[in-house]
């Protein structure tokens, strides 16, 4: 082999030829089959999601699926993060308040995960009008989106209600069996006083709008325990910029980063 490559680099021509073949060979790139593991809610990915199969967080999932608490049921990615973020959040000793619950689908999933009904000490705080958005707390332009969406999708509902509707009841029976939840029916952040703690470790807001969403950060801050959680669901989608530059001038004057996830979600550690 050794004779060969001597002959070869010794002889002028082919030597040139030889080396541009090789320094060409060396610029392509390795190619490795792409398996696709995940592709769902606009992710797709070959990352290893093993921790997706874990019993505990499955079942959880499966159950809040088959209760029909979804908006969307295909999120097993963001209710793994919200999960891990709880079971995080569970060690610092503090309540956990989700604003924009819906029927209840994330929550769920980390109540059933955490088995939160065993933890008599901690309440999980659920803040929803249970019946969409409030135009008081809407801007201008997540007006003019909402009522965009709705001519075109031709809705008998009011705009207001963008893709939800009435879904209270459901709630209630969805954390039915849990003694520690507290539902809070209302427009936050004129509810937010009801939420009766002043020791928080997990917060997680998911209301679509940037005005309700600083509001409610911003009352919760100082009652975050050291090393609470924020899970912003809609942080880093798109056409939700005008939450992630509210939330970004929010921690920057608090002095924090947010992680940006590829789920979408942000999250912020409170130290
Ligand atoms: C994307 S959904 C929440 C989904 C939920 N986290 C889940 O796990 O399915 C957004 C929710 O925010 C609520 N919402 C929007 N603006 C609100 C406000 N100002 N006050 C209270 N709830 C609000 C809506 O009623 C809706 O249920």
């Amino acid at each position: 082999m050794e004779k060969i490559k001597s002959i070869i680099l010794s002889t002028p021509v082919l030597g040139i030829v030889a080396r541009i073949i090789y320094q060409a060979a060396k610029r392509l790139p390795v190619i490795v089959p792409f398996k696709a593991t995940y592709a769902e809610d606009a992710l797709i990915t070959n990352k290893n999601i093993s921790s997706l199969f874990e019993p505990d967080f499955l079942n959880a999932y499966q159950k809040a699926v088959d209760d029909g608490l979804y908006v969307d049921a295909a999120i097993r990615w963001r209710c793994h993060v919200a999960c891990w973020a709880g079971s995080v959040a569970i060690k610092n000793k503090g309540d956990f308040v989700e604003c924009g619950v819906n029927k209840g689908f994330i929550s769920r999933i980390v109540m059933d995960y955490l088995k939160f009904e065993a933890r008599e000490d901690i309440k999980f705080w659920l803040l929803d009008t249970y019946e969409g958005f409030s135009e008081k707390y809407l801007t201008e332009e997540e007006i003019s989106v909402l009522k965009q969406s709705f001519q075109k999708d031709n809705l008998d509902a009011s705009w207001k209600m963008g893709q939800y509707k009435p879904v209270f009841d459901i709630a209630l029976k969805a954390f039915s069996k849990f003694p520690n939840a507290r539902l809070i029916k209302g427009i936050v952040p004129e509810t937010l006083s009801l939420v009766e703690s002043d020791k928080i470790s997990y917060l997680s807001l998911d209301m679509n709008c940037v005005i309700p969403e600083i509001e409610a950060i911003s009352y919760f801050w100082d009652k975050l325990v050291p090393g609470a959680i924020v899970l912003l669901d809609d942080y880093a989608w798109p056409s939700h910029e005008a939450q992630k530059n509210g939330m970004d001038k929010f921690a920057s004057s608090k002095g924090v980063g947010i992680l940006t996830l590829p789920t979408g979600q942000g999250l912020i550690i409170k130290n």
